[in-house]
């Protein structure tokens, strides 16, 4: 299980955090993992910066725009998944 905050202040919000989280909904539901990965919108996580914040587990990953988002779930959501065990 993986735990996905996304700011949903209100400069990551202007930023884009609700495309954030539906292309990270798509990739889930693609793959069939919306019930390995927990999301959670947050408050401002004092990085507002040009893109949105996101913290995976307990890394914090700031100007993310909806572009990055396949590389994060690559990069830092998918091989937490695969160490197990669930
Ligand atoms: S509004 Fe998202 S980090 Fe501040």
């Amino acid at each position: 299980m993986v735990t996905v905050e996304i700011c949903m202040g209100s400069s990551c919000f202007m930023r884009g955090s609700g495309e954030v989280v539906e292309v990270l909904k798509a990739i889930l539901s693609a793959r069939g993992l919306e019930q390995k990965v927990v999301l959670k919108g947050c408050f401002c996580m004092e990085r507002c910066t040009n893109g949105v914040t996101m913290r995976i587990g307990d890394r914090v990953f700031s100007q993310v725009h909806k572009e990055d988002v396949p590389r994060l779930f690559e990069d830092e959501i998918l091989p937490v998944l695969e160490q197990g065990p669930f």
